[in-house]
């Protein structure tokens, strides 16, 4: 497996890496109208936006199919998404890993992110502290109500 820049045509299979994600993985962890709303974010287009908007990293096994994604937007790690058949088999991190160094080249002392309540146990394991968990309400579905979980972590 590599590890190599997300590109503009990437788009459709990371959007159908996470969405299948988000179903069978996240799934356990949310409402059906919760992971609704993360599918609707994590649709091509919007990737896309992403890779031109952020750094997004994926791992690619020897057919070149990508098995995880990773992005960095200034210190803020974002969209780490492992494929949900391939969980469990230490690629998420060697992600979050990759995209610790990543951030230390950028001579960032600090990243933090916001965790899903299905990944706070991983991040716990990796060094990251909660600092912060609090509710919001996304702009465009005011019917939904979505905690979030603030950790950080000094890069040493
Ligand atoms: C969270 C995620 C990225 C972890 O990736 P992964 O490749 O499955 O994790 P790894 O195999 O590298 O796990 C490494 C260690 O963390 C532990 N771990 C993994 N996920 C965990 C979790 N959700 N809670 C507690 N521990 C976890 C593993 O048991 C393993 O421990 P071990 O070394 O003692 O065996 C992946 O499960 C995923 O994509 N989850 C759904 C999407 C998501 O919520 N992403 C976070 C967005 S903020």
């Amino acid at each position: 497996m590599r590890i190599r820049r997300a590109r503009k045509a990437d788009a459709r299979e990371i959007s159908n890496l996470r969405r299948k994600t988000l179903i069978n993985v996240n799934g356990k962890d949310y409402a059906k109208e919760q992971i609704d709303y993360f599918m609707e974010i994590a649709s091509p287009e919007k990737i896309s936006e992403n890779i031109s908007m952020r750094d997004m990293f994926c791992i690619v096994n020897n057919e070149n199919e990508i098995m995880g994604v990773v992005d960095l937007k200034d210190n803020k790690i974002g969209g780490l998404f492992v494929k949900h058949d391939q969980i469990g088999k230490n690629i998420g991190t060697k992600l979050l890993k990759f995209i610790e160094g990543f951030a230390k080249k950028k001579k960032l002392s600090k990243v933090h992110l916001f965790s899903t309540k299905t990944a706070i146990g991983f991040y716990d394991k990796n060094g990251y502290k909660m600092v912060e968990e609090f509710k919001w309400i996304p702009e465009e579905h005011p019917e939904l109500k979505m905690t979030s979980y603030k950790m950080e972590k000094n890069l040493k």
